[in-house]
């Protein structure tokens, strides 16, 4: 356990102490961030996570004891939550945010990361900016840590892409953020935009993409390459592989698989099979460093992420889960077992599919 300071609230007893030593925390832009954050994607998200209002009441708890164990960097989007429930997401944050019974200066800490959609009819600069401060007012705050393109058109509407790139200084010149980033981008597109981003003197601060130990090819080698020259930071997202890397479904227990899209999703391979039944000797390797060090599988997962220079950003749906992902700070894997780990992932004969936006 880390952290020079331990505070006690006495109204909520909530605890705050940081699970990591200070100089751990990570650079993003011209702010600092916890050496990982946490994603809300299934806050408000029935079709693929199963949410359900209920469930707030413990998403509340989770959001606390995060905040209370030193994370600071969430991750959220404006199209996050399904149906009616379209924006849930920012307005969890929002209200968890303003309720946060610990100290006031844990939660000014607090940086949310929001991305905005590249919906087709998002083009001048000014609906950029009325998005964003949609996404503020859902937040509840002034100011956002990053607003990130959720994806880039480059593929399929170059013209478009160009603009979303003015939107985002807009956002920025406007004073909405205190930097901005990006999901979903390979590195010549990056370099392209980080470039342009710079001559407009805007701070790219990040860039996201599906990373983890089942992500882990070299797309994903070259834009941590590309990251590190621009000098910005690394979200991993999907860390656990969409819950695969927890160890807790089975190829052969299909009872174990998630209902729904995911399910489709964890049958879903490149070409060919499906990324499960494969998995089996990774999770052995993961298994046996985790034994050696009293972690869990997830734990084990996630610090992984944090070896490779990455920031994740696993989710967590309950209190079980936010606890146990919590476990990955606080320690680091040795050069042997994170080349271990890496050896095994190598060998794992399908991996996952990336998001089909993915820019070279
Ligand atoms: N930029 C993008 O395009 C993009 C895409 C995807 C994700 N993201 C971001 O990345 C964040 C994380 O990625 P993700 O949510 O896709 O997947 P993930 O972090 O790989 O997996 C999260 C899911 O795994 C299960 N889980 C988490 N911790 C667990 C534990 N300790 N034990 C057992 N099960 C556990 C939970 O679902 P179950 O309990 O239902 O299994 C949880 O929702 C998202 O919330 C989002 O903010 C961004």
């Amino acid at each position: 356990m880390f952290g020079g300071s331990s505070k006690e609230d006495s109204s909520s007893g909530l605890v705050e102490r940081p699970l990591y030593r200070p100089q751990e925390m990570q650079q993003m832009g011209p702010f600092k961030v916890s050496p990982m954050g946490f994603g809300t994607w299934s806050w408000g998200n029935k079709l693929l996570w199963g949410y359900d209002e209920s469930m707030d009441t413990e998403l509340q708890e989770v959001f606390n004891v995060l905040v209370a164990s030193g994370i600071n960097l969430f991750d959220t989007a404006d199209s996050y939550g399904t149906g009616k429930l379209n924006g849930r997401s920012e307005q969890l944050l929002g209200r968890f945010l303003k309720e946060y019974p610990g100290s006031p200066q844990a939660a000014a800490n607090v940086r949310i990361a929001t991305k905005l959609a590249a919906y087709p009819w998002r083009l001048a600069p000014s609906q950029w900016v009325g998005a964003c401060r949609a996404s503020l007012r859902r937040c509840g705050v002034e100011k956002l840590a990053l607003a990130q393109l959720h994806w880039s058109t480059a593929k399929y509407a170059p013209l478009q892409e160009r603009l979303m790139w003015d939107g985002l200084v807009a956002i920025y010149e406007e004073g909405l953020v205190d930097a901005v980033g990006l999901s979903n981008y390979g590195p010549k597109q990056l370099a392209r935009i980080g470039a342009y981003l710079d001559k407009r003197g805007v701070p790219l601060a990040a860039v996201q993409v599906q990373y983890s130990l089942l992500s882990r090819g070299p797309e994903q080698a070259s834009v941590k390459a590309a990251c590190d020259d621009l000098g910005v930071a690394l979200i991993a997202y999907s860390p656990l592989a969409l819950g695969m890397l927890t160890g807790k479904y089975s190829a052969e227990d299909p009872g174990s698989l998630p209902g729904g899209p995911r399910g489709l999703v964890f049958r879903q391979a490149e070409r060919g099979p499906p990324v499960l039944p494969g998995l089996q000797p990774l999770l052995e390797v993961m298994g046996e460093v985790a034994a050696r060090r009293r972690k869990t599988l997830s734990q084990v997962a996630i610090n992984w992420c944090m070896c490779q220079g990455t920031v994740p950003i696993p989710g967590a749906k309950d209190l079980r889960q936010a606890t146990e992902n919590l476990g990955a700070l606080g320690w680091r894997l040795s050069d042997g077992e994170v080349r271990a780990l890496s050896e095994a992932a190598d060998r794992v004969p399908r991996v996952m599919v990336q998001n089909i936006f993915q820019t070279k």
